[in-house]
């Protein structure tokens, strides 16, 4: 299969994530193997589509027999990168930071939060679930000493450039941004922001027409 993704689109790559879920809940039920047509009706994609999206990354289904979902279902989390563990951290231990910590290590075992960092002394110190909450003034040593490879966000816009500079000069690899601003990072730097309230903006939108 081809292991580089230079050759795979952003948009068959945003489309993966949707592929995966599918396979996962297939191979629950004891499920091998899948067409493309099956996966295309299941999905809302053409036939046609998945056959693309699959095969630019080098998974060929054998005519007559569909794909191994076993098989497709690796490639994908190669592609993904999640074949390997991922150490996060967050910043900002409030409702959401604490939802998230919650969520993220419980959801998915190629990502686990280890800690939460917070500037409020009344919450340093304390725990969060299972997790300690630290001072954000020892964060970059954290990083540093952990190896941490995602940064999570979640603490007012104001200070959120500050903190994506810190973290970023202490090693951190990448960083998902749930503070309402678009965060400068170095060219190529890996980051996501998610913004629940664009998702809710574009449902509205649909409500319309
Ligand atoms: P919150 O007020 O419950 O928590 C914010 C936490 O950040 C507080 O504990 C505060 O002490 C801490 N904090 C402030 N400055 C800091 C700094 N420089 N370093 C470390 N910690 C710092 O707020 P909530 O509800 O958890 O929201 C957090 C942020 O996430 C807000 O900016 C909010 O607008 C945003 N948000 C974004 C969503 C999204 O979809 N992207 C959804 C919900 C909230």
């Amino acid at each position: 299969m081809n292991k580089g993704n230079n050759n795979v689109s952003e948009s068959t790559i945003n489309r993966l994530p949707r592929y995966r879920r599918y396979l996962k809940e297939l191979e629950q039920q004891g499920i091998t193997k899948v067409s493309s047509n099956e996966l295309g009706e299941q999905l809302g994609y053409t036939p046609s589509q998945v056959r693309q999206d699959l095969n630019r990354f080098g998974a060929f289904g054998r005519q007559g027999y569909g794909y191994s979902i076993k098989t497709l279902h690796e490639n994908i989390d190669e592609i993904l990168g999640l074949n390997q563990k991922y150490k996060m951290i967050v910043v900002g231990a409030g409702n959401l930071g604490q939802a998230i910590s919650r969520y993220a290590y419980y959801q998915d075992k190629s990502f686990e939060v280890s800690a939460l960092f917070d500037t409020n002394t009344a919450l340093v110190g304390t725990e969060a679930g299972t997790l300690p909450i630290y001072a954000l003034d020892d964060v970059s040593d954290y990083i540093r000493e952990n190896n941490i490879d995602i940064g999570i966000i979640c603490i007012p816009k104001e200070p959120a450039q500050a903190v994506a500079d810190i973290i970023i000069d202490a090693g951190i690899k990448a960083i998902w941004n749930f503070a309402p601003t678009d965060l400068n990072v170095p060219e190529n730097f890996p980051i996501k922001n998610v913004h629940l309230s664009d998702s809710l903006q574009t449902l509205t939108y649909q409500m319309k027409i």
